[in-house]
């Protein structure tokens, strides 16, 4: 078992951080790899980004947004209970080279997932810029610990209420068109929004990363599930990945995938909240 031993609701809209007590996984996980949780004895399995690793206290912090039945399930439970199954590190060791400037982009809840992977761009010896964008201010998530971490934030909310009213990619090419010489992209969030970057990078010549959420099932290269289409190879974002270079990767076919189950997700979720 594993207990949790912080909660925290980030945002106004369902984002909620926990902290859980894992030292193994807290010691070995790399940035940008995932773990995979099964509430209880009966719960689906739910893949899910780790946002922060402390191997000294022997924890790990999941960010995740209310999306259905089980992630409702683990916004639920308090501090002091605990998750029956936590299966990790999961995902391809990545590399972090100095390349020199790097950029992250993150949108909504995938900037719990850029700023692991900044962590380790930043140990490796970078400059890092984050540009991190959600619909509002109030839903802007991490601004304090990516100010701790980057050389240069630059927040942006499609409403205006906060930083550069626009989406991610207005700053992105803001920082471009006032000469930042950029030598990396790294992209997460919304699929529509990595492919609006991976666009624009490609028009820049400018290298790009992105972590792909497909549907997860087994997370161990089994089931098929998570198959993607990366340069017209057939990847499994579950052991081949979650990462890949972005100018490669079928955003169509991906996101045509990640909606299968959107029907049955808000269904499951609907019954759940009517049971109470
Ligand atoms: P959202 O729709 O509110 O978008 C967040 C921000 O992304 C926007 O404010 C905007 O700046 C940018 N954006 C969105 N669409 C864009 C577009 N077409 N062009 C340019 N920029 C765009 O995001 P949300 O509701 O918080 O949803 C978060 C999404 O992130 C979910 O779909 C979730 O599945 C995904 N996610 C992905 C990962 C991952 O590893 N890839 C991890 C966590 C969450
Ligand atoms: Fe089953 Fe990747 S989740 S193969």
């Amino acid at each position: 078992m594993y207990s949790i031993v912080d909660r925290q609701e980030l945002t106004k809209r369902d984002m909620i951080s926990l902290t859980i007590e894992a030292p193994v996984i807290a010691r070995r996980i790399r940035p940008g790899q995932f773990v995979i949780i099964r509430i209880n004895e009966t719960g689906e399995r739910v893949p899910l980004t780790v946002a922060y690793a402390d191997a000294v206290n022997g924890t790990i912090k999941i960010i995740f947004q209310v999306v259905g039945k089980s992630t409702a399930l683990l916004a639920s439970l308090p501090v002091g209970e605990a998750i029956k199954d936590l299966a990790g590190p999961l995902g391809a060791v990545m590399e972090f080279e100095n390349v020199g400037t790097v950029v992250g982009i993150g949108g909504g809840s995938g900037i719990a997932v850029l700023h692991h992977l900044l962590i380790g761009y930043k140990e490796a010896g970078n400059r890092v810029i984050s540009i991190i964008g959600a619909r509002e201010k109030a839903l802007l998530i991490l601004e304090d610990e990516m100010r701790e971490l980057c050389d240069e934030v630059i927040p942006t909310t499609d409403d205006g209420s906060y930083g550069v009213h626009g989406v991610v990619t207005d700053a992105l090419s803001g920082l471009v068109e006032h000469g930042e010489r950029l030598d990396l992209a790294v992209a997460v969030g919304p699929l529509v929004m990595m492919r609006a970057v991976c666009d624009m990078t490609k028009l820049y010549d400018l290298p790009t990363i992105v972590s792909l959420n497909p549907i997860m099932i087994d997370g161990t290269g089994m089931c098929g599930g998570c198959r993607c289409t990366v340069g017209s190879e057939t990847r499994f974002a579950c052991v081949d990945g979650p990462h890949f270079d972005g100018h490669k990767v079928d955003f169509d076919e991906l996101i045509r995938r990640n909606t299968t189950y959107s029907r049955d997700e808000r269904m499951s979720l609907l019954s759940s909240v009517r049971r109470g």
